[in-house]
């Protein structure tokens, strides 16, 4: 099945598909082995600096490899390109979906660069998913709440993004309304949920997306899901698991030198995370 008929299955049966970000070979393992163990369809995803780190077709190649060997299928998106190059380099690359990320640009800009990003990815039988408000919060965890965080940014207006989708052509639209991204120990990520609302009565044939997936209460993600989202992007828990699994395990074994006998705590950990997700958004014996 393409990504196109993923997504439309996930709206027709109230489900939405994680979309986990990998910097590494251990993450790219741990989700597909979450994939696996779940019977769930997933999109792996990589940010500018992650596609910098592991390469683009790399990350298209393991995906292909997983899929073939595990008999599952897994979607490759790339997660917030910032320039017409960027998406050109994913989409040559091979990826299934395109998330041009031009919140930076003024609309005119963001528009003009949109149109020419999904002229080019529909060519070839691609998703392209677009953005306006940017959608706060770095990939951290912060200490205290998230209120600061979302008060910096702008939440997405109805109207506009509705003018955006039918001008540009984008077939998923990634709004802010709430959903920060990064882990917030004083917690304060509320999704507000009458936006995506009034979001989804405008644009009643869009697929949303909901980024900032870390962090957000289970129950909120799941109202969420009822409202219309499709496609949940996690990445800020994937980090932390690894990196605390991975401080634990040198911890643990001092003398180890051997990567790969320490690493797969650090798999495990994210594995956890990435299970728990797929159960949260549904997906989960969707196979
Ligand atoms: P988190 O880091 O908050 O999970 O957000 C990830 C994301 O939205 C990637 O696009």
């Amino acid at each position: 099945m393409t990504a196109r008929e993923w997504l439309e299955k996930a709206r027709r049966e109230k489900f939405a598909i994680g979309a986990f970000n990998v910097g590494n070979l251990e993450t790219f393992k741990a989700i597909v082995q979450a994939a696996v163990s779940q019977k769930s369809p997933v999109i792996i995803e990589s940010s500018p600096g992650e596609t910098a780190w592991m390469e683009a077709e790399n990350i298209v190649d393991l995906a292909r490899n997983y899929s073939e060997e595990y008999g599952i299928p897994i979607l490759v998106n790339l997660d917030h390109a910032e320039s017409l190059e960027q998406c050109i380099e994913g989409i040559k690359a091979g990826y299934d979906l395109i998330h041009f990320d031009g919140s930076k640009f003024i609309l005119e800009d963001n528009l003009e660069i949109a149109k020419k990003v999904v002229e080019l990815a529909h060519q070839g039988g691609l998703v392209v998913e677009g953005e306006i408000d940017h959608i706060t919060g770095s990939s951290e965890v912060y200490t205290g709440s998230a209120q600061g965080e979302i008060a910096k940014g702008k939440f997405t207006d109805p109207n506009q993004a509705k003018e955006f989708v039918q001008s540009s052509g984008v077939d998923i639209f990634a709004a802010f309304f709430g959903n920060v991204h990064g882990v917030f120990t004083g917690g304060g990520e509320n999704l507000r949920l009458d936006i995506l609302e009034k979001l989804a009565e405008s644009l009643p044939s869009i697929y949303f997306s909901l980024h900032g997936g870390s962090g957000i209460p289970d129950d909120q993600v799941q109202e969420a899901i009822k409202k219309g989202i499709v496609k949940v992007n996690v990445n800020t828990e994937i980090r932390q698991a690894f990196k605390e699994g991975l401080q634990e395990a040198l911890d643990e074994n001092p003398n180890e030198y051997a990567m790969y006998k320490i690493l797969p705590e650090a798999i495990e950990e994210i594995q956890k995370i990435v299970e728990h997700k797929i159960e949260v958004f549904g997906s989960a014996g969707k196979l």
